[in-house]
């Protein structure tokens, strides 16, 4: 367990320098649980927290969401669109609150890209489209095999249209696996991966999470 201290000197560092945190994983990895058991942790503590996620609620973002129930767009368009929300989310979401001193937890970003279009688009080009996107602090991984992804989707009931093909979905999970050793990856997506096994209890998934997030303390 991290020790206290180390608690008091991250949540006290300068405002601008809050860290910036993304909960990766396939549809039904259980990402949106733990972003929200994450937040409720550090408002216990008396941190400010602002969760986030991609797609956005914004104009490209509901373009996106969209595309995603009855499919239009060119795969290498739809790659453009997620970086282009993806600069949006940054500008309006992720940098004011970053520099009021709240951690930010983002619920996707800029590796969903690289693993989902990546799968049928160059996924170097995809990272160099996303090649100046804010740098975060820690990347969670959510990690689960298709078996396990369907049972949770059908029990869930809603999908898109990249939810229906499993084959896809087995392709994007080795793409995060592939990630979280740092393949694929521009430079300024370099840095600290937490690779998890989704299948684990989700309190033990939010206790270990927890571990490393309370000792990660900005330079
Ligand atoms: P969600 O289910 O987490 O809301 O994400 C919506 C879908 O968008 C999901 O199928 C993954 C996909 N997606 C991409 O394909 N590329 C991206 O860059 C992002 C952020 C999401």
């Amino acid at each position: 367990m991290p020790h206290r201290a180390s608690f008091y000197t991250f949540f006290t560092y300068p405002k601008a320098m809050a860290p910036f945190i993304v909960i990766e994983g396939i549809d039904g990895s259980g990402k949106g649980t733990q972003a929200e058991l994450l937040g409720k942790r550090l408002e216990s503590v008396g941190v400010d927290v602002a969760l986030t996620f991609e797609p956005t609620g914004g104009p490209i973002g509901k373009i996106i969401r969209d595309h995603m129930k009855d499919p239009f767009l060119d795969d290498r368009s739809l790659a453009l669109l997620f970086a282009s929300d993806r600069i949006e989310h940054i500008r309006n979401e992720v940098s004011p609150a970053l520099s009021e001193g709240k951690v930010v937890i983002s619920d996707r970003y800029a590796y969903s890209s690289i693993a989902y279009q990546g799968q049928t688009v160059d996924p170097g080009w995809v990272g160099m489209i996303n090649s100046d996107a804010l740098r975060p602090d820690l990347v969670i991984i959510l990690d689960m095999g298709s078996s396990e992804v369907k049972k949770r989707i059908k029990d869930r009931g809603t999908t898109d249209c990249f939810e229906e093909d499993l084959s896809f979905l087995e392709g994007v999970r080795n793409m995060f696996l592939s990630i979280s050793g740092g393949e694929y990856l521009p430079g300024n997506l370099m840095t600290r991966f937490l690779l998890l096994d989704a299948t684990e209890d989700p309190d033990r998934i939010s206790d270990m999470i927890w571990n490393v997030v309370s000792s990660i303390c900005p330079p």
